[in-house]
């Protein structure tokens, strides 16, 4: 591959650096084996950044981001972070504004040996909308999307645009073209008939041009239900931030565990992994996380680097990733703790990147 590739990582807080050091142990053999230029470059975001340089994402961090190819991000814990006026921002929310990362893509599929919680078999993929709806960080120009008239009063305003909701039903319909030609878009029109109405009259009208793709809608508590009672049922779903963030937690769950759940954030020019699932401070340090979730993120941010780039080795780097993945959480030995296993995170992410190196081409 001609160019180098410079992928910005930023190991996050709690069990991030852990899982965030088996991850590049992965990643660097998916270099050597399908010979990727990738140049790493780090920076510190979170509790590190806060006591370094007194934010939690420093100004520096945004513009390295906009910079660089790709980001990987570990997991924060955000929630405990300073007011924002002490430093505290929420790394994830920043990224996703300042990089628009509109589109955050959620696989959940069940795998070989490891049965769903409900024994359900299913292989599905929430396309959540990740720059407005609920989110009061970013529904406002100026001024933040919650505020109170009174001290007994509070409100929130949710955001919902013709091109917010155009374009990240297109890339579900996109999404769709390549796996089994069905989308769903998941919504509460029923009771926000003109912020959901809105989502939805530009969700009718991709599908119109989509024709090759079934198209249907479901009210969002009804989802939720047929996730336990029918999975199967769902190939692509398409929803708003809000719904997406819980539906997509849920949906993990019944595939497995939310540690196996990878997830990309992507736009038309950036695109960050990240892992679904939290920080984990009550771990952190142990050798306990399971890395599968950033690991699997990464993959998914190779697939989409070669995607854009059209380079066959970064997707046939990033498929493999996934295929010696698949491979390690289908047997109890080659598991973490959590999946009943006794892999440390580093040993699992070592074991990894030796099957990749096995496959040398
Ligand atoms: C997620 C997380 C974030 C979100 C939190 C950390 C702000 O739950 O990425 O799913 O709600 O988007
Ligand atoms: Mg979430």
């Amino acid at each position: 591959m001609s160019d180098d590739l410079t992928l910005l990582v930023l190991e996050g807080d709690g069990i991030g650096p852990e899982i965030t050091a088996a991850a590049l142990d992965v990643l660097r053999a998916a270099e050597e084996v399908f010979g990727l230029p990738i140049t790493l470059t780090s920076a510190k975001v979170g509790w590190a950044a806060l006591e370094a340089e007194g934010s939690t994402f420093p100004e520096s961090v945004g513009e390295a981001a906009l910079a660089a190819d790709g980001v990987i991000l570990g997991p924060i814990s955000h929630n405990d972070y300073p007011p924002k006026e002490e430093g505290g921002l929420n790394p994830s929310g920043e990224m996703r504004k300042r990089l628009d990362l509109y589109a955050n893509i959620r696989p959940a599929r069940t795998r070989a040996g490891l049965p769903s919680p409900t024994g359900k078999t299913f292989d599905l993929v929430i396309a959540r909308e990740n720059t407005e709806g609920f989110y009061a960080d970013r529904t406002m120009f100026l001024g933040n999307g919650e505020f109170m008239p009174t001290p007994d009063l509070a409100l929130a305003v949710r955001k919902i645009t013709r091109e917010g909701s155009r374009r990240i039903v297109q890339a579900a319909f996109d999404l769709a073209k390549n796996r089994r030609k069905k989308v769903t878009a998941v919504h509460k029109g029923n009771v926000l008939r003109v912020s959901d109405g809105l989502f939805l009259e530009e969700a009718r009208k991709v599908a119109s041009a989509n024709p090759e793709i079934e198209y249907e809608e479901q009210i969002v508590d009804a989802a939720a239900a047929l996730l336990v009672r029918a999975p199967e049922r769902y190939d692509v779903l398409v929803t708003t931030n809000m719904f997406g963030d819980i539906l997509s937690d849920e949906a993990s769950e019944l595939s497995g565990s939310l540690g196996l759940a990878a997830s990309i954030n992507a736009g038309d020019a950036h695109a960050m992994a990240q892992a679904q699932h939290g920080s984990a401070p009550d771990i952190a340090g142990q050798d306990k996380a399971n890395p599968a979730s950033l690991i699997g993120s990464v993959a998914m941010l190779l697939s989409w680097l070669g995607e854009r780039r059209d380079v066959a080795a970064l997707r046939e780097a990033g498929m493999a990733m996934e295929r010696e993945l698949d491979e390690l959480l289908a047997v109890p030995d080659t598991r973490t703790p959590d999946l009943g296993g006794p892999l440390g995170t580093a040993a699992f992410g070592a074991a990894l990147a030796a099957r990749l190196r096995g496959r040398r081409r």
